[in-house]
């Protein structure tokens, strides 16, 4: 059997820090509140004329650089993003000519937090399917950008920043991507949305005084679901394999704030020491977050041959998904 096995992870993180102390004297909220109500600290802002391609370059060299896999070698490169450099083409063709991936295909997927794990799942397909031998996949985001700096409801919970992994086939193999369950329900589209400028808003004066380029989010009813809907597509993973919360090496989730991933490591039963966070140091980089912490577990020595690693994500759309793999 045909498996993806990943031979690389790399990430950029953007060398701006914007502190909850910053944030403090930009809207009406303190470091105390968004550190009880999310776990962040500080988060990361692209500098002027650093783009979410730029971003997404750095992190893929350095997972290329590890995986020892030159850019022409590869065959697809897919990228999670809701914050692309422009609404078409795709950020991942610019990456391409950026990285000289002359040999690949390169597409955007759009599912906003769970878009790493969404092509994560598509690209293992694809070398299943013996469709190609090495995939790059990429979360990448410069969500400063669609955030309403003057909305104290959701400045303070995103950042930027992009991860990558190189995947590669590996044939007979007990490692690499067992399985990805993907889900999303479109009746909750307008609670967490950017409004503008798609094709149904288009811009305009009064559009742009009525903030309709920025994030919106009713914080409230994405939390309930987001713990939800992680929980159900964890377990959904674990069961598959039948295995346990127990069998987890590594539980890397999708970053949204402490209390979400606090609350759904108990309802899956996971111990504080399976779960990685790092929501403290970058906020929510939505689909960034989980190559980010996958890339900082493996550099720290953190992923062993055989572990058992669960990724799970939730985002606008709404979408969930996982991907279960054996390190
Ligand atoms: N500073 C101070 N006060 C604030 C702030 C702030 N930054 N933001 C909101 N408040 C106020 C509100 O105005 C409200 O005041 P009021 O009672 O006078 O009306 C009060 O705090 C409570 O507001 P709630 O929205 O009820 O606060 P809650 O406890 O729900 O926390 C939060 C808000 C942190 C957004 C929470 O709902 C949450 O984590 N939701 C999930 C959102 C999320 O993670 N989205 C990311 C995208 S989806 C994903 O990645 C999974």
């Amino acid at each position: 059997m045909i498996r993806a096995r990943i031979t690389g992870t790399g990430s950029y993180l953007p060398e701006n820090i914007r502190t909850n102390f910053d944030i403090e004297k930009m809207v009406d909220t303190t470091n105390d509140w968004i550190l009880a109500r999310t776990g962040i600290e500080e988060r990361r802002i692209a500098a002027e004329g650093e783009y979410t391609s730029d971003l997404a370059t750095r992190a893929a060299e350095r997972a290329l650089e590890m995986a020892g896999v030159s850019a022409s070698e590869i065959d697809l490169i897919i990228l999670g993003t809701i914050t692309g450099d422009y609404p078409w083409p795709a950020t991942a063709c610019i990456v391409q000519k950026n990285l000289g991936a002359d040999n690949a295909y390169a597409y955007d997927i759009s599912a906003a937090c769970s878009g790493f794990v969404y092509a994560m799942g598509c690209a293992s397909d694809f070398i299943q399917a013996g469709r190609g031998k090495k995939v790059l996949v990429i979360g990448a985001e410069t969500l400063s950008r669609i955030v309403d700096w003057t909305d104290r409801n959701t400045c303070v919970l995103f950042g930027d920043g992009a991860g990558a992994v190189v995947l590669e086939a590996s044939e007979n193999s007990d490692s690499g991507i067992l399985s990805s369950h993907m889900h999303s329900d479109g009746s909750y589209f307008d609670l967490l949305y950017q409004p503008g400028f798609g094709t149904r808003v288009m811009p305009s004066t009064q559009a742009i005084s009525d903030h309709i380029p920025y994030l919106k989010m009713q914080g409230n009813e994405v939390f309930k679901v987001a713990v939800r809907s992680l929980t159900t597509v964890s377990n959904e993973a674990l069961d598959a394999h039948g295995l346990s919360a127990s069998d987890v090496s590594l539980f890397v989730p999708h970053q949204a704030n402490k209390r979400i991933l606090e609350a759904t490591a108990k309802r899956v039963k996971l111990n504080d020491d399976q779960v990685y966070i790092n929501v403290h140091k970058y906020g929510n980089t939505s689909g960034a977050t989980i190559p980010v912490a996958m890339d900082e577990a493996n550099r720290a020595g953190m992923l062993k041959a055989g572990d058992i690693v669960l990724l799970s994500a939730f985002g606008g759309g709404f979408t969930w998904g996982s991907n279960l793999l054996r390190w």
